[in-house]
């Protein structure tokens, strides 16, 4: 199986976490950065994560957001297995915590996606997260 990992990172967290997914994970797995992604390698892969963190009360990672609104389609996503990611800080926005991830998962559904697994949502420092990230990867 042939694993796609995307993510669209501000500060380097998401960018961590998809490193440490690729680490774990069972499979051939690359990471690329949303701002560089071969679309006919996304068409290809037989699982793609979707990584974004959110910013601004509950937004999308900027370039991500981008890439979501130019590039989302059933063309690219109907019927391919996807999960999402992402980066968030509950202290901080108790709201909004992690919502880009239910803004992605809505947008892949929307263009036939499948979701296989429920999304992780990390909180905080990546670090203290690892067990759940490494959990998450083993299920693939
Ligand atoms: C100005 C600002 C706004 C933020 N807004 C949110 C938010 O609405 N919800 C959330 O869960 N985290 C929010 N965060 C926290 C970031 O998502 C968190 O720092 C994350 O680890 C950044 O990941 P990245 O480095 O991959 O971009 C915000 C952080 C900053 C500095």
């Amino acid at each position: 199986m042939n694993v796609l990992i995307v993510y669209g990172s501000t500060t380097g967290n998401t960018e961590s976490v998809a490193e440490m997914i690729k680490e774990h994970i069972a499979h051939d797995a690359e990471v690329v950065d949303v701002t560089e992604v071969d679309l006919e390698a996304l068409k290809q892969a037989d699982l793609v994560l979707f990584g974004a963190s959110t910013w601004d009360l509950g937004g999308i990672q900027e370039d991500f957001e981008e890439f979501m609104e130019e590039q989302f389609s059933k063309d690219l996503l109907e019927g391919k297995d996807v999960a999402v990611f992402g980066c968030g800080d509950s202290e901080s926005y108790p709201d909004d915590f992690a919502t880009a991830t239910d803004q992605i998962v809505d947008e892949a559904k929307k263009n036939g996606a499948n979701i296989v697994a429920e999304t992780l949502k990390v909180d905080g420092d990546v670090e203290d997260n690892e067990e759940a990230i490494i959990e998450f990867a083993l299920q693939f």
